[in-house]
């Protein structure tokens, strides 16, 4: 180490000692036993660090508190302690922590996930994007989303063994239409592909544990040319390449506006006011980053959604059984379930509920950031910490969801439901996701459809018995999907399955 990065590591060092040192009237929350100067970076693990806190939550009750150097963690791991902080005080709570490398050095602090509580752009974004994803508005998508998800049905039947690949394919398909009114008719899509590269460099430039500016803040100012300071060029150059995926898909939807040939979609309802009013740079630059918060929300989340979909089917063939009996039922053998006959499926609906409960998409949310130093139970939460909402949890709350590994949508039914997990699975305060009706109209259309024309059947082995998969799943920065693992799609409606190809 040089003898610069030395003399800064020791005055993070100093600050660090000397912050924790002048608060003192309350106790911190219980947690594990910190290092003096690394804190407890020694016990968390490198990958789905959720895991550790729910056993952590075990030891240390509903709040629990740990520390890496530089920063002050507070997990909430009941659906209490997360509404009681999050949504009754969410002006103290709404805000993102800063991440040096990904939010501050690469420049992505305008995104509608990084952007700040307190910066004048947040209340204009979150009212445009809960406006443009509210129930009704998605109306007008759910052509399109039918369209997608009859090719998804077709994919499934040519290519069953990369089921995986052909629910991504939905996924993006349909947000990219929703954001840009793009409209993907191959597997190797260009957008598809730049947007793909775009989320790999996210998850690269925001790895726990991979930047050293993250733990010493103070070396953001070493300038670039400094030795040890290639991490700011690495920054630099990945927030470039950042900055022309978002651009790409922005301007050419533009540009079709402008000829005039253009599809409806989240930008042209931005950039076309219905007042004929003119747009200005600002509400333009407004627009770029809610697009691009819509393809980088909407992707990964309801494709990893819709594929645990797929492993519980596997795992869970009369949950299957009786979802099909409903479907056969209401919407008969002849036709493809629609949008219309979505409040007449309870069962599938209780199964989304259990769905989005069983393999939360992201089981520790967004990090919220406290403003302001706060009690709660006689405890105090630091002005500064970073507040995780355990969800996967608060998911697994035995109080709540007695057997909470076991996959079974009718704890949702009958006369005594248990809690719908939509409270907390999309979020928390005024950070909640504003994709969650766009994110179950896909989820409930493709559910649906899939199990009218389908059987999901376990693999078989070279003997031709059945094998069954573990319930497994991996991380993908924030997110959690399915490992990968096989499966049969049985066609049941070979009637229905043709009308595809007509
Ligand atoms: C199963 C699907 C989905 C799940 C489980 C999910 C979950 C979440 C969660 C937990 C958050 C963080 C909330 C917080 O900080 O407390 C979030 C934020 C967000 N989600 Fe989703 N989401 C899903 C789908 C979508 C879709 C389809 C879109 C867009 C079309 C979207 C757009 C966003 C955006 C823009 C944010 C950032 C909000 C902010 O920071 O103000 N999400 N989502």
């Amino acid at each position: 180490m040089s003898s610069g990065i030395l003399i800064l590591f020791v005055a993070a060092l100093a600050t660090v000692f000397f912050y924790s040192r002048r608060h003192s009237k309350l106790p911190l929350p219980p947690g594990p036993s910190p290092k003096f100067f690394t804190g407890n970076v020694h016990q968390l693990p490198k990958k789905e660090p959720w895991l550790m806190y729910t056993t952590w939550a075990e030891s240390y009750g509903p709040i629990f508190s740990f520390r890496v150097p530089n920063r002050q963690f507070i997990v909430l791991n009941s659906l209490q302690s997360a509404t009681e902080l999050l949504d009754s005080r969410a002006t103290t709570y709404s805000d993102r922590p800063r991440r040096w490398m990904y939010t501050e050095l690469a420049r992505r602090n305008l995104t509608p996930f990084n952007i700040s509580f307190t910066h004048p752009y947040f209340k204009t974004y979150r009212t445009v994007l809960k406006a443009s994803l509210s129930s009704r508005t998605i109306r007008s998508y759910q052509l399109l989303q039918t369209e997608q998800s009859r090719v998804l049905l077709d994919g499934l039947y040519k290519s069953p063994e990369h089921f995986a690949d052909q629910i991504k394919r939905n996924s993006a398909a349909v947000v990219l239409y929703l954001a840009y009114g793009w409209k993907v008719t191959q597997n190797d899509d260009y957008f598809i592909g730049i947007l793909k590269e775009g989320s790999e460099i996210s998850a690269m430039l925001s790895q726990p544990g991979r930047w050293l500016v993250e733990a010493i803040p103070s070396l953001r100012f070493l300038p670039s040319w400094f030795p040890g300071a290639g991490f700011k060029r690495v920054a630099f150059d990945l927030g470039q390449k950042l900055r022309r995926v978002d651009t790409i898909p922005f301007k050419w939807s533009k540009q079709q506006i402008r000829s005039g040939s253009y599809t409806h979609s989240f930008v042209s309802t931005q950039l076309l006011p219905e007042d004929g009013s003119t747009v200005s740079a600002q509400q333009e630059e407004i627009t770029k980053w809610c697009s691009q918060g819509i393809y980088a929300g909407g992707v990964d989340t309801t494709s990893s959604s819709l594929t645990s979909f797929v492993l519980a089917m596997v795992l869970y063939p009369e949950v299957q059984k009786h979802a099909q009996a409903e479907i056969d039922a209401v919407v008969g053998q002849d036709r493809f379930p629609t949008f219309n006959d979505r409040d007449k499926l309870p069962y599938i609906g209780a199964l989304m509920q259990e769905l989005l409960r069983w393999a939360p998409v992201a089981p520790q949310g967004l990090p919220h950031h406290a403003m302001r130093e706060d009690v709660y139970k006689g405890y105090r939460i630091p002005k500064g910490a970073t507040i995780i909402a355990n969800i996967l949890a608060i998911s697994r709350d035995k109080e709540m969801y007695p057997d909470p590994l076991e996959f079974r949508p009718e704890r949702f039914l009958g006369p005594s439901p248990q809690l719908d997990p939509r409270k907390f699975i999309f979020g928390f305060g005024r950070r909640a996701c504003p994709g969650l009706h766009f994110a179950q109209a896909s989820l409930y259309l493709n559910i649906a459809c899939i199990l009218a024309v389908f059987t999901i059947a376990k693999p078989l082995d070279e003997r031709g018995e059945e094998i069954t998969p573990p319930a497994e799943f991996e991380d993908t920065g924030v997110l959690w999907h399915p490992k990968p693992f096989k499966c049969r799609f049985i066609p049941r409606n070979k009637d229905l399955m043709t009308t595809l190809s007509q």
